[in-house]
């Protein structure tokens, strides 16, 4: 596995390697989730690239980015026993050359959910792709549907730029007892930990009730809504039935698609999860 610490060293390394090319953008601090896009990676592709990098831009003043965790030795050594053949690790002015100022902006998709809980986000994000596609050039680039929103951004942004990429969302990984693998896990409390499998568990009761046939948005974000506030450390920030490919909120029974997702605050630890109703 080799490892490139600049733009310049992951191109020349890019150049030798053969085709197809799967990509896995991260920010480290790499659990299990982040080992399933490397393996569906290695499996499709000749080459598997991954690249780790706390990207400043999709953090707002007063969020984690300082404190964002970091473990680069273990993240190498899971790469390593995963599979991976090319790590980009860049420095900020690597990704950022001193007084950049272009930005990519994805309209709609962006004003909602995340996008309206952390205002800018998903410029940031849609910036730092971009960047890391035209650094990288990969064929098929690999992401969580955990992150269900950054997953259509992204999609949306791949299309409208035309960029010559394969955008492969794959299944969310959780814990044994539910709760979706993140990094921000580790952030958590024990009794802050406990409570927040109540995320996953309402996900999973409303995925019942809409097997059942309730097909009313408002009974379902209800469902969700009892079971997490049921929780006295969880603070919900949003709890969202959408359709899946605009992210408008539903109003009338689920006929398409729906995205069921939510987001909730235990301290300053804000964790996310979704789930897809297909009818
Ligand atoms: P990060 O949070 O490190 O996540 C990197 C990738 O891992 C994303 O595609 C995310 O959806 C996926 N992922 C995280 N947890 C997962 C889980 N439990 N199961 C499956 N996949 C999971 O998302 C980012 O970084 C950044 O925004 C990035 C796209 C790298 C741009 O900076």
């Amino acid at each position: 596995m080799f490892v490139a610490r600049t733009v310049a060293e992951l191109r020349a390394a890019r150049h030798e390697a053969p085709g197809p090319i799967g990509f896995v953008p991260t920010m480290g601090y790499l659990h299990q989730g982040h080992m399933s896009l490397v393996q569906a990676a290695r499996i499709d592709c000749a080459t598997v690239v991954a690249s780790i990098f706390v990207n400043p831009t999709q953090f707002a003043t007063g969020e984690d980015f300082e404190r964002y965790p970091r473990n680069e030795t273990n993240d190498l050594a899971l790469l390593e026993a995963n599979g991976a053949d090319l790590v980009l690790l860049p420095g900020v002015e690597e990704v950022y050359t001193p007084g950049d100022t272009t930005r990519i902006r994805v309209d709609a998709l962006t004003e909602v959910l995340e996008g309206a809980r952390r205002p800018g986000h998903f410029i940031g994000v849609a910036t730092v792709v971009a960047k890391l596609f035209h650094i990288v050039q990969p064929d098929r680039a690999y992401f969580g549907q955990k992150d269900a929103q950054q997953l259509v951004v992204i999609r949306r942004m791949t299309r409208d730029l035309l960029l010559p990429v394969e955008v492969v969302g794959c299944p969310t990984v959780r814990e044994p007892d539910g709760l979706a693998c993140s990094s921000r896990n580790v952030y958590l409390t024990p009794e802050q930990r406990q409570q927040a499998v109540a995320l996953s568990q309402s996900l999973r009761a409303a995925e019942a009730a809409f097997a059942d046939g309730v097909r009313d948005p408002h009974t379902l974000r209800r469902l969700v809504r009892e079971r997490i506030e049921a929780q006295p450390l969880a603070a919900i920030d949003y709890i969202s039935l959408a359709d899946a490919s605009t992210l408008w909120e539903l109003n009338a029974d689920i006929e398409a698609s729906a995205l069921l997702s939510l987001a909730v605050g235990f301290g300053n630890t804000h964790l996310l999860d979704n789930t897809t109703l297909v009818p």
